[in-house]
């Protein structure tokens, strides 16, 4: 029986971290100039129909790729992996699963594997990726919030048990899971934080209409760089994108805004989160305890709970289990009623 504290030290293949995603946008020249202008990634390569972007430490070609289209999406959501061999031995496991695993040509990238996980999430393997120069020390490039590296997704499961099963057995270790009591059916499991490069996730699953991207994240250098990023949001006009934050989330303890881009994919920007490389029991949190998603400030406004990016191609199903996170409108509610 699969427990949420098992670690699967020799995976069939080598999954190393969460790596790059591609958005389906509307106005490509809105979305670059947010990328570029208020989060501070790098192009790479563009033209008249796609842009690729990279954080300003990472010497891969693209982290986020933009492509234009007719309505927003997200196309699919890339990992890594060690060697082109652990590639092969993923598309012989998924194949062997009965599942549609393809290799396929992508620009920039070598050998690449696409397959959807057991919840319909289409998903982008590759183990090299084309080498940029590395902006870390490039400070006159530096403006805006100044992104260093992506680094995980999240996700929102109508499974999120399912999701778990899925991963865990490819070398995901659990780092912190979020419970819930339903009355009479004990606790049920509404989030899970996964972890393949040594911090708390690389993706992370939450109960709600899925799946559907829910956020991706950039690292930040400093936590001046998310004080800046909210001036610069401010005088470029993007002061309304900013849902959430700054705060501080109790699970991973990042230090957190997140913005909405043109299209409304959601982003966050963050820093000080810490290792997690040893076998390590996971840590559980009550739903209801307000300090798993904030130590401090307000809860998180309804619509970060039911607004989401859809995949392209994979229709979203509503959860199974229903149970309402605390939110802004209910916290002023209460707070009305006192
Ligand atoms: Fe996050």
């Amino acid at each position: 029986m699969q427990q949420l504290n098992d670690v699967i030290l020799h995976p069939p293949f080598n999954i190393t971290r969460a790596s790059h995603v591609v958005l389906n946008v509307q106005d490509l020249e809105a979305s670059k100039h947010f990328y570029t202008e208020l989060i501070g990634l790098v192009i790479s390569d563009e033209n008249a129909t796609t842009v690729w972007l990279r954080g300003l430490e990472e010497r891969g070609h693209h982290s986020l790729v933009l492509r234009k289209s007719s309505s927003p999406s997200c196309a699919r959501i890339g990992m890594r992996m060690q060697t082109d061999d652990d590639i092969m031995r993923a598309h012989d496991y998924f194949l062997q699963q009965g599942k549609s695993a393809r290799l396929v040509d992508v620009p920039w990238q070598g050998l690449t594997l696409h397959v959807n996980d057991d919840i319909g999430v289409p998903l982008e393997f590759c183990a090299t990726m084309e080498p940029c120069e590395r902006m870390l020390k490039a400070y006159h490039h530096y403006h805006g919030a100044s992104a260093q590296r992506l680094d995980h997704y999240q996700l929102q499961a109508s499974d999120v048990e399912k999701a778990w099963r899925f991963y865990q057995p490819l070398g995901f270790k659990v780092s912190e899971y979020t419970w819930s009591e339903l009355a009479g059916e004990g606790e049920h499991l509404w989030g899970v934080w996964l972890e393949r490069k040594g911090n708390p996730h690389d993706i992370v699953f939450t109960n709600g209409t899925g799946p559907r991207l829910h956020h991706f994240a950039y690292t930040l250098p400093d936590t001046n760089d998310m004080i800046r990023a909210c001036d610069v949001a401010g005088a470029l006009g993007y002061a309304p994108m900013l849902e959430r934050g700054p705060g501080r989330h109790g699970i991973s303890g990042a230090l957190f805004i997140y913005f909405r881009d043109p299209d409304g994919h959601r982003i966050e920007l963050f820093n000080t989160h810490y290792q997690h490389i040893d076998p390590e029991p996971a840590i559980g949190w009550d739903l209801a305890d307000p300090k798993r998603a904030d130590q401090w400030g307000l809860p998180a406004q309804n619509k970060w709970f039911t607004e989401a990016t859809v995949f392209e191609g994979t229709p979203p199903t509503a959860p199974s289990l229903n149970i309402s996170p605390p939110t802004l409108e209910r916290f002023l509610a209460m707070a009305n009623d006192a």
